[in-house]
């Protein structure tokens, strides 16, 4: 048995027991790992008597799960309505330019700090009020 069949195998048993034990799973792997992988996917599969298209179904409908592990740091930019009205469009370039390789830029829509974006999140921590300035900076030190 591999490492992670050993470990996956863990989070598994750590979480059967629950109602709806996909989703406390696929977070767990792609926590540990950094992504839900096709290998990762059979193996959770074949712990919880899925079939392979139902745990795959599941990890492709999420942007959180990711198919392979990608070591860049990441800056998830908001781009739903609210950070657009407050321009974000505006100074995403800003933060694609600082960016370049090195740090990933991934949008998503919505951190719950709508009143005070244009926001963005870095690991556990929340950024508001971004201008040109101050994204060039959070992504800079990503
Ligand atoms: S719309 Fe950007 S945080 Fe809600």
């Amino acid at each position: 048995m591999s490492t992670l069949e050993l470990k996956i195998g863990e989070i598994i048993a750590e979480h059967r027991t629950k109602e709806g034990p996909l989703l406390p799973i696929l977070h767990d792997v792609q926590h540990e790992f950094g992504c839900v992988d096709a290998e990762a996917e059979k193996i959770i599969a074949a712990g919880l008597n899925l079939s392979r298209a139902e745990v795959h179904g599941v990890v492709s409908f999420y942007h959180d799960f990711k198919p392979a592990a990608d070591p860049r740091p990441v800056v998830q930019v908001c781009r739903a309505e609210a950070c657009k009205a407050r321009g974000i469009e505006a100074i995403i370039g800003d933060a694609e330019k600082a960016a370049g390789e090195r740090v990933k830029i991934e949008t998503v829509y919505c951190l719950g700090l709508c009143s005070a974006g244009p926001a963005a999140r870095t690991g556990d921590d929340l950024h508001i009020r971004l201008d040109s300035q101050s994204i060039t900076r959070l992504v800079e030190e990503a």
